[in-house]
């Protein structure tokens, strides 16, 4: 054998080091480098996609949030506490899916659509993406129809078109959610399907919510979603993505659904909290830079979609067009509508319904600011009979704000001022309405009428309620077949018939 000098054998094996390949495979796999708060840093996994699912030991999983150079910023959904450093973690390929269809409905479920209202688990059929680029222009329609909120104030001067972003705001406890549900519980044999989403709110309360469902049969169309303010900050950032996947569905069969979003300021809070955690670069208040986006991003899912696209969808099964309406809800702090986040949900949303502190504890409720608040779509998709009536309505109202700061010296006012004084007054008082206490199209436009036609001029202002009561009654029971008619067309034609109606009743009730 021959002998190897040195310098021969130092080159062999140089060479022999150079082609060895480390076959560490760390594309779908990474290693924790640590944990905290929720968010796990990993090193490793190379394919991560942005949004995707990595499974850990335990059936744990976490969502990917940040790709840096060195490491994957992971947020666990749910419990963390059996992580720890130096554990392996894989991809999934998979991005967040929760269940849709028609199951999820009369159910209370989580932000992964997991049921919490001990009522079994859901024979779910389908899944869908939670996160969805909103149909584009050429997929849509304009919004058109009414959406009968069954709220005075609400249909008469703020209409909501199906279809529309209508945001709900004001300071806390000025009847934001109440509003909200009274609009899902008028929803009752529409053929709406209604969601709710209760995000960072306490347990009980959204017990409370759920049994005024049960109670008064709105659970047979609606989907609740929750994410109470135990649940982590993820859960909350990402319920209404749920919930806007659960409506969707029907959106895109053609239906319709309303959707609520109670509130949207706690979900920015907790994406804040997420953002910080995950040391993104912090921007006004707090925020991180994408803070519009997420706002955006959701309620530009709601809209109205064509009959093409639900053609497309449900592969020519159906010809309607189908819409998903959202009520957004922010809280703001001394009814400061220039917050950062407030002024946000203004701008994406089609419209703002205003709840002032000061009105509710006047007593005046719903507290809506008819003044400042607006529909920028709703006119169009308003019914006939009303939009014709309400009119008159909304002007009267701004003269009487115009003139109200007078009223105080009203013995000195000349009569056509006093007039429109009281008119003003006693359409406010027409304008209260309590919860639970809805107004059908035909209810609301004999109102209007009479208010129109100064039948209440000589109506005592306290009397206004027992008024409208015994007007309503009237109606019910002496016009049904009017009232069912204009319930149903809505048509400008009828308020001929109203007026006959209501010297009828004046003539009655001397
Ligand atoms: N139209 C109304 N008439 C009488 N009370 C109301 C009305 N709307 C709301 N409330 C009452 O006001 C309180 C606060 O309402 P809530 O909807 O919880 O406010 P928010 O969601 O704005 O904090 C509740 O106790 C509710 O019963
Ligand atoms: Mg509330």
């Amino acid at each position: 054998m021959k002998q190897l000098k040195f310098s021969e054998l130092s080159n062999i094996i140089k060479k022999e080091l150079t082609n060895i390949k480390f076959q560490l495979d760390l594309k779908n796999e990474g290693i924790i480098i640590n944990v905290f708060d929720g968010i796990v840093r990993m090193y490793g996994l190379y394919d991560a996609m942005y949004g995707e699912i990595i499974e850990f030991v335990d059936n744990i999983f976490g969502l990917v949030f940040n790709i840096e150079r060195t490491n994957v910023g992971i947020v666990i959904l749910g419990d963390y506490k059996n992580l720890s450093e130096g554990m392996k973690g894989k991809c999934t390929g998979n991005l967040l899916k929760v269940p849709v269809g028609l199951e999820l409905i009369g159910r209370v479920v989580d932000t992964l659509g997991i049921a919490i209202d001990g009522k079994g688990t859901i024979k779910k059929k389908k899944k869908d993406l939670i996160e969805k680029i909103a149909p584009g222009v050429i997929c849509r329609k304009t919004v058109n129809q009414p959406l009968n909120t069954g709220i005075k104030a609400i249909d008469s001067m703020i209409p909501i078109g199906l279809g529309q972003r209508e945001l709900i705001i004001g300071d806390r406890n000025v009847g934001k959610t109440s509003l909200c549900l009274d609009v899902i519980l008028n929803q009752k044999n529409k053929d709406i399907t209604c969601i709710y989403v209760a995000i960072g709110q306490k347990k009980s309360n959204v017990v409370k919510i759920v049994n005024v469902f049960e109670k008064y049969g709105a659970m047979n169309y609606t989907i609740v979603v929750v994410a109470s303010a135990s649940d982590p900050a993820i859960m909350q950032y990402l319920a209404p993505y749920t919930g806007c996947t659960m409506g969707e569905y029907f959106r895109d069969r053609g239906k319709n659904a309303v959707i609520v979003y109670d509130d949207l300021t706690k979900q920015a809070w907790a994406y804040r909290q997420i953002s910080l955690l995950l040391k993104r670069p912090p921007g006004r208040e707090a925020y991180p830079g994408d803070i519009f986006y997420i706002h955006s991003k959701l309620l530009e899912r709601a809209c109205r979609v064509n009959k093409k696209f639900v053609g497309n969808q449900t592969k020519g099964r159906r010809n309607t067009t189908g819409s998903l309406t959202a009520l957004p809800i922010i809280e703001t702090k001394g009814g400061d509508v220039s917050e950062f986040i407030p002024t946000n949900v203004i701008s994406i949303t089609d419209g703002q319904i205003f709840l002032e502190t000061n009105l509710f504890n006047n007593g005046i409720r719903p507290a809506i600011n008819v003044g400042l608040s607006v529909s920028r779509v709703g006119g169009s998709a308003q019914t006939k009979i009303i939009k014709k009536l309400g009119s008159g309505i909304r002007l009267s109202l701004a003269k009487y704000r115009e003139l109200e700061s007078f009223a105080q010296f009203s013995s000195e006012l000349d009569k056509i001022t006093k007039k429109q004084i009281i008119k003003g007054r006693n359409i406010t008082e027409l304008m209260k309405q309590k919860q639970l206490n809805k107004r059908s199209v035909a209810e609301l436009a004999i109102l209007l009428y009479a208010a129109n036609k100064d039948y209440l001029n000589d109506v005592d202002i306290k009397k206004i309620a027992f008024f409208e009561n015994e007007l309503i009654k009237y109606l019910n029971i002496k016009y049904k077949k009017i009232r069912n008619l204009i319930n149903k067309k809505g048509k400008e034609e009828y308020i001929e018939q109203l007026k006959q109606i209501l010297e009828k009743f004046k003539e009655n009730h001397r």
